[in-house]
């Protein structure tokens, strides 16, 4: 599978269908970037800043969340039990079909 169609809510609730190449070298965060989400991804993807919280809507399988995710979506005051950090979120085809939505600020 070369590409991933994923839907993404934003914070207008607007919602965009998102055509991704499916490259493990890139985390979700980063490609959300590449297609000018209003993501920051203040820290690099380190788990450290929060700025790329997601909402995952879809009943995708992801990757478990190591302490360093969960320690952080558990100090935010807006997190839900279907947050994720989409910078600890590799790409590969288990996304495809995921919908999600930008966490606001
Ligand atoms: S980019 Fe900073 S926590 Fe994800």
């Amino acid at each position: 599978m070369d590409t991933l169609l994923i839907k993404v809510i934003d914070k207008n609730k607007q919602v965009q269908e998102l055509e991704l190449p499916n490259d493990p070298a890139y985390s979700l965060m980063e490609l959300f970037r590449a297609c000018e989400l209003p993501v920051l991804g203040t820290c690099g993807g380190m788990a450290l800043c929060a700025s790329c919280h997601i909402f995952v809507h879809s009943a995708t399988l992801l990757p478990p969340m190591n302490d360093d995710e969960k320690q952080l979506l558990d100090s935010l005051p807006n997190s839900q039990e279907n947050s994720r950090l989409s910078c600890q979120i590799p790409v590969s085809e288990n996304i495809n079909g995921l919908v999600c939505e930008l966490a606001s600020e």
